[in-house]
């Protein structure tokens, strides 16, 4: 019977204080530029891979800019031309079979606020020069005609697609490029962000947990294993739904592996039918990986203190809390010392620590 223990407990990222977690430099950094541009009208290309928190950044840009209008968000891969232009700019009575009456834009009731275009790439070669106008001058007609509208809304746009492939390729404007790409933000891969697993993982764990009213306290030791060793492909969101899918169908006090998606713990469940390793305490289970993370990123560097903190995405002094912490003392290994193990098995070591 595993020992009931509590979920490690954030002092950074409370999820009230600031919804977007991550603790790499790369979410650091998108962190910044939005504290940095969020009070001007910059508009904002936010790039990554789908599931990697590009929405929940926009939101975010929005709730820190002062801006008194409404986020509004529309998906514009999902609407076909017409639609989407109607979408955007609203119609007036008349202009097309089934238009019965005037229709506000999302544009106009953006005004005051932030629109947020996601899926940028996938308009059409028609709807970027009707974007580039709006962009550039602020203004339109209503599908149909009627009065131009001028607005004050603050552009964000978001894509998973390379958008400059795509102006090479002749299938997305330069000149739209260019006006959209006025500060860039790239949300990281979770597979390229390893170190935020845990921390993310124990957020969606409280979260489904108080969802669902269960006592659920933590994760055991090849659940952590099974999470840190996934590529990731879907990002936080398939992270996300792994954890609460194990809080709903679990039965223990702890998140086990085989509670996850079989995709996630086939690996490691099945492996030559041994045993899983027994449930460790939360606090063991967790200071494992990071512990294999960290020697894997020495190891890597020649036992480089600044190196490896670099490739791990964390400062120097944060490692050197991290190395106190979990009790590594790196005494024994000046920098630049022989690696031992052999590089070959350092390096599958790290990959496999931090895939
Ligand atoms: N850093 C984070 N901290 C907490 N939750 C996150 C973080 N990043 C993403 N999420 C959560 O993961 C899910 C997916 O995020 P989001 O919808 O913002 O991704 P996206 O990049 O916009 O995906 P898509 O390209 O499919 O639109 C959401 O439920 C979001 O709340
Ligand atoms: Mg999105």
């Amino acid at each position: 019977m595993p020992r009931p223990i509590t979920p490690i407990q954030h002092p950074v990222t409370s999820p009230t204080r600031r919804p977007l977690l991550g603790e790499h430099s790369a979410v650091f950094e998108a962190l910044s530029i939005v504290e940095r541009i969020a009070h001007t009208p910059a508009t904002v290309l936010i790039t990554g891979e789908s599931g990697t928190g590009k929405s929940l950044l926009a939101r975010h840009l929005h709730e820190s800019s002062g801006r008194r209008g409404r986020f509004v968000e529309v998906a514009c891969g999902s609407l076909s031309d017409s639609l989407l232009e109607s979408e955007l700019f609203g119609h007036v009575a008349g202009a097309f079979t089934g238009a019965m009456s005037d229709r506000e834009g999302r544009f106009l009731q953006a005004d005051g606020g932030t629109i947020f275009l996601d899926e940028i790439a996938t308009a059409s070669p028609a709807m970027q020069v009707k974007l580039l106008r709006v962009l550039q001058e602020l203004q339109f007609e209503p599908v149909g005609g009627g009065r131009t509208h001028t607005v004050d809304v603050r552009v964000v746009l978001a894509t998973h697609e390379d958008l400059e492939r795509l102006v090479a390729e002749g299938k997305f404007r330069a000149d739209l490029y260019w006006r959209i790409n006025v500060v860039a933000i790239e949300m990281p891969a979770l597979r390229s962000r390893a170190s935020d697993i845990p921390l993310l993982a124990n957020h969606f764990l409280r979260m489904a947990a108080s969802r669902a009213g269960r006592q659920i306290e933590g994760f055991t030791s090849a659940a952590v294993e099974a999470l840190l060793a996934h590529p990731w492909p879907g990002n936080v969101r398939e992270l996300e739904h792994a954890v609460e899918r194990g809080v709903f169908l679990g039965r223990g006090p702890l998140l086990d592996v085989c509670d996850l998606p079989v995709s996630i713990a086939a690996p490691r469940a099945i492996r030559g039918g041994h045993p899983l390793p027994p449930p460790a305490s939360l606090k063991t289970s967790m200071a494992q990986p990071e512990r294999q993370l960290i020697l894997a990123a020495l190891e890597r560097n020649g036992w480089r203190r600044d190196a490896a903190a670099r490739s791990l995405g964390i400062n120097r002094t944060t490692l050197y809390k991290k190395l106190k912490r979990l009790g590594m003392d790196l005494a024994d290994h000046p920098a630049g010392a022989t690696v031992w193990p052999p590089a070959s098995h350092a390096t599958s070591h790290a990959t496999s620590a931090s895939r």
